[in-house]
């Protein structure tokens, strides 16, 4: 991404700018070149390069698996497909929670690496030194509370989070400590509407939303879903803008047809 490029590009001040003016802020994932390029050509302000690559790209049952080099690989390639989105990149399971010196490391690698522009975080006070520690090395950082997936053994489910009194107080109250430590943003995966919303009006910083209704500063989908590539997922807060899988079904069997019938290459596509 050359800083000379004339493309107004979104940052973290951008997106501060956007919550104040009640401008919803749009965020999708990706996490190769091409699909990238397109979600950025689009108009997307903010990409996720989310772990759920272990889920969508890699066929892995949780995001636990997916380690620091498969990230910085999947995030070398969005930003190379980026003009003016915000690149956000998700640290893997394993590489912030232990202590805030490798969390550092973790986010300079990714940063120096993958060309990033700024990092994601899942949990409240338990990684707040790492925040910390990250953001004062001159990194935006992210936070991601709720449904949390990197626990996922921890909750046993992927069901709705902080339906309960004691879960939504320590949900608000990470929210401020997430924002106190300097996190730019904060995504609320899978939490009440009502509650998502009044978290978002009790913080200064944006906070963006999956499966916590309408009143979040903005919304995130992961890209695959979206589109219809993944059909094996459909929560309730998903909508399929497309249906690509159907439509990849179609021109392949297509092309496998046209194959075996000799028509496919025909003597304009020859030479
Ligand atoms: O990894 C991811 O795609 C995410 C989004 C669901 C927010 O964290």
């Amino acid at each position: 991404m050359a800083i000379s490029s004339r493309v107004k590009k979104v940052t973290t001040h951008t997106l501060q700018e956007m919550k104040s003016s009640g401008e919803k802020i749009t965020m999708l994932t990706s996490y190769d070149y091409s699909l990238a390029r397109l979600v950025d050509a689009a108009g997307i302000d903010v990409i996720l390069v989310g772990d759920s690559a272990s889920n969508v790209m890699a066929g892995n049952e949780t995001t636990v698996p997916i380690t620091l080099d498969h990230m910085i690989y999947h995030a070398q390639c969005v930003v190379n497909g980026v003009d003016r989105a915000l690149v956000v990149v998700d640290m893997p399971f394993g590489t912030y929670q232990g202590d805030s010196k490798t969390a550092l490391d973790s986010a300079i690698r990714i940063m120096k690496e993958s060309g990033g522009h700024a990092v994601k975080l899942e949990g409240g006070s338990e990684i707040v030194e790492s925040v910390k520690r990250i953001q004062q090395a001159g990194i935006p950082v992210m936070g991601h509370l709720g449904l949390t997936p990197q626990s996922i053994y921890k909750f046993g489910t992927y069901s709705v989070r902080a339906k309960g009194q004691d879960e939504a107080a320590k949900l608000l109250e990470d929210a401020k400590i997430l924002e106190e430590a300097g996190c730019f943003s904060i995504v609320f995966e899978k939490i009440p509407a009502e509650l998502a919303k009044k978290v978002s009006e009790s913080l200064t910083i944006p906070t963006i939303g999956i499966g916590a209704g309408a009143d979040c500063d903005g919304q995130v989908l992961v890209l695959h879903d979206m589109l219809g590539i993944t059909k094996d997922f459909s929560p309730r807060f998903l909508r399929r803008y497309a249906d690509l899988g159907e439509t990849i079904d179609g021109a392949v069997k297509q092309y496998i047809e046209d194959v075996r019938s000799k028509e496919f290459p025909n003597d304009d596509e020859a030479y």
